[in-house]
């Protein structure tokens, strides 16, 4: 059985949610592996649309398992903010199709207040967070004084917890100004969220091995990008996680070898939200005209997302980090009407052609894009259904997109809406 994973190959926003929620058709069980609520992921179902954050994309089809595995970072009360919000959509969400794993570190009020002191102290050299706690939560975890799920379900545990992590934060907060934590305050608001909390706790190790021996197809879905992994991303301009597919396998203790295929989610041009190089980025009519078009706002925070042309390199580099055997393009019609096109198909440097990122900040801030040019279509690919509804040029553009990033097209999308997809390899297929 080919479980699939899907990871954005960019810097995040590629369209995950829309594609994880076309194949979860396909999928028994749908599970988050990384980050947190710092994802933002828009699915758009006829006249519906769906927001989510925190919860697996496959959460809105009836009858699939939604799984939160432990390379996540939960705050539970947005969790619960987001179940409410989805609840109101009319999607019901309990026990029978959403489990958390019992090992998930949580991501607290204080993460939050480190992230937004360490952005402010930080001036110009700020990340551009989300500012939803993620870097601090891991950190924690890493640092091993986070508290986890299952830490709720004995209060002797959550003191001797709670009592590691304050005198970690206490002093990192006066070094930045901050008060202490009101101790008493943040234990009686665990207490209160833990019954709420504790009935979603499971080993999903178990679970996703269970499903593995019964022949469920499992679908990873990834948030952010691989250019926001925290190896392999423009560091420090990174999130807190490992992004790339492996991440998927250690994320909720299932092993590498159940994963078959690995989807990167790809968009037609490029686009990044928060601070960090970019090489092939606009600041002219084009950019605008991709942002306009494309609606390149941020899910989360609303910010406005930088755009650019298409980075070939970049892609080729993140598929081969990710072992992708497929991409999905999306957002192809958002290039609808552009009489020229541009591909970055390498970089100078110096004066030396490069045909990857080198890692050194110095070199990536000297990076000069070298581009081809194709001829752009005036006609409209919004909503189409097959390869012979699009234009020439625009199937001269996916190919060559496919040859320079060294990789197929298993699917390609065209609008926002769920059904406006087009299957060229089924992922699923052994
Ligand atoms: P994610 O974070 O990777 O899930 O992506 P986001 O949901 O943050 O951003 C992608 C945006 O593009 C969402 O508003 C989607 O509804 C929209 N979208 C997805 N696929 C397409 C497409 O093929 N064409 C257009 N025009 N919009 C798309
Ligand atoms: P989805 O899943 C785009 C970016 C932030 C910032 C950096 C670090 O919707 O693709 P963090 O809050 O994670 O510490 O911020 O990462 N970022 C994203 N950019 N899409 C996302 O998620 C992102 N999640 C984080 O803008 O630059
Ligand atoms: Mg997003």
């Amino acid at each position: 059985m080919a479980n699939v994973v899907v990871v954005g190959a960019q810097w995040g926003d590629e369209g995950k949610g829309k594609i994880v929620d076309w194949l979860s058709e396909r999928a028994d069980v749908i599970a988050r592996f990384q980050g947190g609520h710092n994802a933002g992921h828009t699915l758009v179902i006829g006249e519906t649309v769906y927001k989510l954050s925190l919860l697996p994309s496959g959460i809105v089809r009836p009858g699939k398992l939604a799984v939160i595995g432990n390379g996540v970072v939960l705050d539970p009360w947005a969790l619960f903010s987001e179940i409410d919000k989805l609840a109101g959509q009319g999607v019901q969400i309990g026990t029978d199709n959403l489990m958390i794993a019992e090992n998930t570190p949580l991501i607290l009020p204080l993460h939050q207040d480190l992230d937004r002191l360490r952005e402010e102290a930080a001036g110009k050299a700020k990340i551009g967070t989300t500012g939803r706690g993620i870097g601090p939560a891991y950190e924690d975890k890493v640092g091993r004084r986070t508290i986890r799920v299952a830490d709720l379900g004995d209060e002797e545990t959550l003191d001797a917890r709670l009592d590691r992590l304050l005198a970690h934060h206490d002093p990192l907060r006066a070094g930045l100004g901050a008060t202490p934590i009101d101790r008493a305050e943040l234990r009686a608001k665990l207490l209160e969220i833990a019954p709420k909390l504790l009935p979603y706790a499971q080993p999903v190790w178990r679970i996703m091995a269970d499903a593995r021996k019964a022949g469920k197809r499992i679908l990873f879905e990834g948030a952010q990008g691989s250019l926001l992994d925290i190896d392999f991303g423009t560091y420090p301009y990174v999130t807190s996680s490992t992004t790339m597919s492996g991440m998927a396998a250690s994320g909720t203790g299932l092993g590498p070898g159940a994963i078959g295929f690995v989807l990167g989610i790809v968009k037609a041009y490029t686009t990044r939200v928060g601070e960090g190089p970019f090489p092939t980025e606009l600041h002219d009519a084009d950019g605008q005209r991709l942002g306009e078009r494309g609606h390149e706002f941020g899910t989360v925070t609303g910010r406005k997302r930088r755009c650019g042309w298409f980075d070939a390199v970049l892609v080729r580099q993140t598929c081969a980090i990710s072992g992708v055997n497929g991409i999905a393009l999306t957002k192809l019609d958002v290039l609808d009407g552009f009489k020229t096109l541009r591909i970055c198909t390498g970089y100078e440097i110096d004066g030396t052609h490069y045909d990857y990122l080198p890692t050194a900040a110095a070199l990536q801030a000297k990076v000069t894009p070298v581009y081809e040019e194709m001829p752009g279509w005036s006609e409209s690919t919004a909503g189409a259904r097959s390869w012979a509804d699009l234009p020439a040029e625009a199937i001269k553009y996916v190919r060559r997109i496919e040859e320079l990033i060294q990789c197929p097209v298993a699917l390609l999308s065209t609008s926002p809406e769920r059904d406006d997809t087009i299957l060229v390899t089924d992922p699923f297929a052994d």
